[in-house]
């Protein structure tokens, strides 16, 4: 990426402020109002949220306190994968996701599954929900996203041959990332394709997409993209690259070849995705930040993409796991949050009700999981004060690329 669009990207895709002094002149500024209206977004109030009747002790977390200004004066990006029935038919739900988030991402509703009905057919209904609620509440949208060799639709097996994967491909990038451009910080062009025990000495997943389009289809989807939607930041998004074993350095390395063999080839492709479904006591360190530090080397952005702690290995009382879990999000974060590559985290829901983790995962003794900053009943928990003071923690580290 050449100086001139680094520059543009960074400043169309943050809410964030530049520089040290600045961002505590708009601070102090703002504490002298009591107000938060000179930071964009912060405080911004719609349809009555129930604000401090669901603020925990200790402490509010709404408009200046939220995690949303605090993200924004560090620099950051902050938010939730979301689900665009829940922020038209739960009030509180959606007053949370306002309040709290800068930057938001369809959990599913933007998968293949959810927007082809058949082949020759889109459905937008729930991804322009998402477009339109983060458009009025002023906050940027990840796309998740263009290629995955899960969540295809029914019909993918019958209807998809060597012969016109690759048309299907690029004809469902142009229609939805065009649909969206101009609009989107983001997408997540392609997702999850590395498996290193698939045994390829490219590292590839013996996926659908390569088994039909061939080995290039990672740089098809990307060119693909970029064509589509020029603006938005082209991300490549993965899991199983976080800890400090011998399995995630792996993977970690085989990442790292793909991301060089398409800079190489200048595939276009703006940033990296740690996706982060973390276990909550597990140490994660050096071998994570050595890898960030290649992807920034090769001129990438870094995000956090579908942050949770899970308290799988944990026993059964709920003080402890929360306990545990909220330690984890802080120790994760304020680490990942030193390198000045990561500008963005987004976590993989918003309430223990809705997560992934109670259907696939879940935990042996059959108890719900508690992985998410907020509670079944939506109240929030202590790991929005620990993610909120590791927010807190990166403010000097200024937060740009
Ligand atoms: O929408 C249908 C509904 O109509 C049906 O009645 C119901 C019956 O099971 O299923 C519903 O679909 C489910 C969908 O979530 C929406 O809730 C699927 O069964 C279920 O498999 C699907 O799970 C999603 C999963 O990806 C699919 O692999 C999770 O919600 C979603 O959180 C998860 O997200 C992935 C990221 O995209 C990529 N990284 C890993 C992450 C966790 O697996």
């Amino acid at each position: 990426m050449n100086e001139t669009s680094s520059v543009v990207r960074d400043v169309r895709g943050g809410e964030s402020l530049r520089g040290t002094s600045r961002r505590h002149m708009l601070l102090g500024a703002t504490a002298a109002m009591g107000s938060a209206w000179l930071l964009p977004g912060c405080g911004f109030r719609s349809g009555g949220v129930p604000g401090p009747a669901l603020a925990p002790s200790p402490g509010d977390i709404w408009g200046t306190a939220s995690l949303r200004c605090h993200a924004a004066a560090s620099g950051l990006l902050a938010g939730f994968a979301v689900v665009p029935w829940l922020l038209r038919n739960n009030a509180t739900y959606a007053a949370i996701v306002q309040e709290q988030a800068n930057l938001i991402v369809a959990e599913n509703a933007m998968k293949w599954e959810s927007l082809r009905p058949s082949a020759t057919t889109y459905n937008f209904d729930s991804a322009d929900v998402l477009l339109s609620f983060a458009e009025q509440g002023r906050m940027k949208i990840r796309g998740h996203n263009l290629l995955w060799h899960r969540q295809l639709p029914a019909w993918f097996s019958s209807v998809a041959t060597q012969a016109n994967a690759r048309q299907l491909l690029e004809s469902h990038i142009e229609t939805v990332a065009g649909r969206y451009a101009g609009r989107m910080h983001s997408w997540d062009v392609v997702n999850e394709a590395i498996q290193v025990s698939d045994g390829r000495p490219d590292g590839l997943r013996d996926s659908p997409w390569l088994r039909l389009v061939g080995d290039d289809y990672v740089e098809v989807a990307f060119r693909a993209a970029r064509k589509a939607d020029p603006q938005a930041l082209l991300t490549y998004n993965d899991y199983g690259i976080e800890a400090e074993n011998a399995q995630d350095e792996a993977k970690r390395q085989a990442v790292l070849l793909m991301l060089r063999r398409m800079r190489t080839r200048r595939v276009p492709i703006d940033a990296v995705g740690v996706q982060s479904h973390i276990s909550a006591g597990a140490k994660y360190g050096a071998g994570l930040m050595r890898f960030i530090t290649s992807v920034r080397e090769l001129d990438l952005q870094v995000f956090v993409t579908e942050m949770d702690v899970n308290d799988r290995n944990l026993g059964s009382a709920v003080e402890e796991r929360d306990a545990a879990v909220a330690q984890t999000y802080h120790e994760y974060l304020h680490l990942v949050l030193s390198h000045p590559a990561v500008t963005a985290v987004v976590f993989w829901g918003v309430s223990d009700r809705d997560t992934w983790l109670n259907h696939e995962d879940s935990r042996a003794d059959g108890r719900p999981e508690r992985p998410l900053l907020f509670d079944a009943n939506l109240k929030p928990k202590q790991d929005v004060f620990a993610v909120r003071n590791a927010f807190d923690r990166r403010t000097g580290s200024k937060g740009r690329v």
